[in-house]
């Protein structure tokens, strides 16, 4: 009678024991995650300070940064709708469509470097990229450099930004401020007030759901601060996805290191906002969060997760939804008579 009793009685004590809050959970979520701060954070090589922000701002949303005026930044990474376009991937110059989905730049600073397989070291190196890239901005430092000094309140700016240096206006500074008002781009969320402290921040079920995230093995890849984008693993770990969903000409880390243990091998994706940024994976072919999580379950860790499991796994990434800071959208420096004209 004892034995089946103890056998019976298992499986119950096991499903509520899935179903509970462990109680060392803020613990062991702080040994694994990192709040955000509540301020701007320093960056390497690049002191920050209200005139970089207020410059790289202006830029941030200036179309006139592109060649044919009508891209901006923010055409890609609006900020109004989770820092991302919200495509499978994006159109640029030309209405040419791109290779990947564009990533949100919100808390992009706190990533170990940046774009899907890591290809540029920071953020000043990366803003160097979409403006020179033929399918997005199309655009040459040179001219970049000739639309900005054609409109004095740019030099202004970029005098304020930058004193003491004998040439301002440059392609280094323009990647610098941008940088500096990226940093500004942080969103602390409910799983930062729960991981400083506040019980209330979270539900229950986003509770259950970030003992699940560890339990499972999520966080042996999505970790840190930005809950992942400090690492570099295989799309398909375990199981390889159908070429749909990772397309066999991107071989991602690959052409970055040129080893052949990087195929495939992409920056583990920064979940913060997740919730706001389908469609989902570098190919953008998946707009459901909840396939996007069975996925990850089978490609990452050779798992078949249950619906409730998924459910439970959505509703802690739900609670990675941070608040966007105030933005007031720029007025513009404008045109001068010098100012290059844009090409179709
Ligand atoms: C990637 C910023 C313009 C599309 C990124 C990333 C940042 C960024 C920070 C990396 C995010 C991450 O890895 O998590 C900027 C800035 C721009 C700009 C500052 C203006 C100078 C654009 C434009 C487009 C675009 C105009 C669309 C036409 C993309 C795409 C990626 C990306 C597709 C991912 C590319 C890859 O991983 O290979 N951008 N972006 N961006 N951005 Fe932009
Ligand atoms: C991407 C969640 C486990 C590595 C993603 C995305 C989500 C996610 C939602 C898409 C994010 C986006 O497109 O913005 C999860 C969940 C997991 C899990 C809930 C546990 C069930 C893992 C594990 C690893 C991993 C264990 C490492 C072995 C990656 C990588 C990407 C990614 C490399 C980027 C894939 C690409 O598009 O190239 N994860 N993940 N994930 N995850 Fe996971």
């Amino acid at each position: 009678i004892l034995v089946t009793t103890v056998a019976v009685a298992l499986p119950v004590a096991a499903a509520l024991a899935a179903q509970a809050i462990p109680e060392d959970l803020r613990e062991t979520a702080r040994a694994t995650f990192k709040a955000l701060p509540s301020t701007t954070p320093a960056v390497a090589n690049n002191p920050i300070t209200r005139e970089k922000i207020a410059l790289g701002k202006a830029m941030f949303f200036d179309p006139r940064v592109s060649a044919s005026g009508v891209f901006s930044c923010n055409s890609c990474h609006n900020l109004a709708t989770g820092g991302d376009d919200n495509r499978e991937t994006s159109i640029g110059h030309g209405w040419q469509k791109g290779p990947r989905n564009a990533p949100t730049v919100l808390n992009s600073v706190f990533n170990i470097a940046q774009f899907w397989d890591g290809r540029a070291e920071d953020l000043k190196a990366q803003a160097k990229g979409p403006v020179q890239a033929s399918g997005e901005m199309a655009n040459t430092p040179g001219q970049l450099i000739a639309t900005l000094k054609s409109m004095p309140q740019y030099v202004e700016w970029f005098n304020a930004a930058f004193p003491g240096e004998a040439d301002r206006v440059t392609f280094d500074n323009f990647a610098k401020a941008i940088e500096a008002f990226e940093a500004t781009l942080i969103t602390p969320a409910p799983f930062d007030h729960f991981l400083n402290g506040d019980d209330a921040a979270m539900t229950s079920e986003q509770k259950q759901g970030l003992a699940l995230f560890m339990d499972k093995g999520c966080s042996s890849c999505h970790a840190g601060i930005n809950v992942g984008g400090d690492g570099y693993y295989p799309f398909g770990l375990v199981e390889k996805p159908g070429a749909d969903i990772l397309p066999e000409k991107d071989k991602g880390r690959f052409a970055v290191t040129n080893t052949p243990d990087d195929a495939y091998v992409f920056r583990v994706a920064p979940l913060r906002n997740v919730a706001l940024t389908a469609p989902y994976f570098h190919s953008g072919k998946v707009w459901d969060l909840k396939q996007a999580v069975a996925i990850m379950g089978t490609t990452q860790l050779g798992e078949e997760l249950t619906q409730e499991e998924v459910d439970r796994l959505v509703a802690f990434l739900n609670s990675l939804t941070g608040k966007v800071p105030e933005v007031a959208y720029p007025i513009l420096p404008a045109e001068t008579a010098a100012t290059p004209r844009p090409v179709s």
